[in-house]
């Protein structure tokens, strides 16, 4: 099957109380970690591909791999870029066969931010793509830009219709206290998120899908994992899980997972070369990142997300 948009997966999402996970990809071991498991599983997918990703791995490189995959899987995957930062990497995506684009402009002024995300909206719909817009700032780090827990902003439900309407978006990122990595709350902080903003804004934009950033949970077995093999993360804390279970049954349709992939691939490879030092296949320690990736999908497939049988 092609690549698809998100439309017809958002639809199904919102009415049938789940999310698809956007997971994003820089190598070809992440690609088939994430494809397998959402193959077999049967769900709709959203692979994601940060500046960050294209400056590492390579345009062409990442569209291939990608192109790879649905010949291996037979499920809907839409490709997305993940936190365009301007029009210009938008429109090279657009024209490079993604099919959904992010236009980030959570950093500007409201007014500036629409006049952006419009921009992009025009050109994207023009050529049958899809927008992702966002409204408040996420902490943590994006593309090697730190945003403070002070300097983050909960997203201010009284201006998301007038984002949407004015823009034309397809989904809106919100921030109600998720933040990008793997260090989201202080050791013996409460994880907490605001329902309540996001109640308001599902209130406000009846049927329109709603996209998590920073949702990694941060498995305490890959960092425990990681710790054991010579690793250094302790403290790192994510969002539990059933927080994000009661979001994906709402209005959530889009939850956007890195971290936790990131730290998955981790706990492997440093198993193999922590245990056997003499190794030096990439082969035999990719394999097992790999096969976390895996795991690790599947499990949020079925356990978090709801989207398993949903293809
Ligand atoms: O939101 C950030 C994503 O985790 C992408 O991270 O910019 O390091 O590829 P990256
Ligand atoms: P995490 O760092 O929590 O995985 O968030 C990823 C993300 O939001 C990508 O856009
Ligand atoms: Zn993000």
């Amino acid at each position: 099957m092609p690549l698809v948009t998100t439309t017809e997966m958002f639809k199904k999402a919102y009415e049938g109380g789940y999310a698809v996970g956007a997971f994003n990809v820089n190598n070809m071991e992440i690609v088939q970690g994430i494809t397998e498991a959402a193959g077999e599983l049967r769900s709709p997918l959203i692979l994601q591909v940060s500046a960050g990703a294209r400056k590492y791995a390579n345009h062409n490189y990442l569209m291939k791999l990608v192109e790879a995959a649905i010949l291996e899987q037979d499920i809907p995957i839409a490709l997305h870029l993940d936190h365009g930062a301007d029009f210009e990497i938008c429109k090279a995506c657009i024209d490079g066969g993604f099919t959904s684009v992010m236009i980030d402009g959570s950093h500007h002024s409201f007014e500036d931010n629409i006049a952006l995300t419009k921009k992009v909206v025009e050109y994207a719909h023009a050529k049958g793509v899809v927008v992702e817009g966002e409204l408040g700032q996420l902490a943590g780090i994006e593309d090697d830009v730190k945003v403070s827990a002070e300097d983050a902003k909960y997203t201010r439900p009284e201006e998301v219709e007038e984002f949407v309407s004015r823009t034309g978006v397809d989904s809106l990122a919100i921030a109600i206290g998720t933040s990008h990595g793997a260090f989201k709350f202080k050791p013996g902080q409460k994880p907490m998120l605001r329902f309540d903003i996001l109640e308001e804004i599902s209130r406000r934009l009846p049927g329109f899908p709603i996209v998590l950033h920073g949702a990694s949970s941060v498995s305490q077995e890959y960092v425990k994992t990681i710790q054991a093999n010579g690793g250094n993360l302790a403290d790192a804390i994510g969002i539990p899980e059933e927080m994000l279970r009661q979001a994906a049954q709402g209005a959530v349709c889009k939850i956007n997972i890195d971290s936790d992939l990131r730290l998955a691939m981790t706990a492997g490879v440093r198993e193999v070369l922590y245990n056997n030092p003499a190794a030096f296949d990439p082969r035999e320690y990719l394999k097992v990142g790999r096969a976390n990736v895996k795991a690790l999908v599947a499990h949020k497939i079925q356990n978090v997300l709801g989207s398993d049988h949903k293809a």
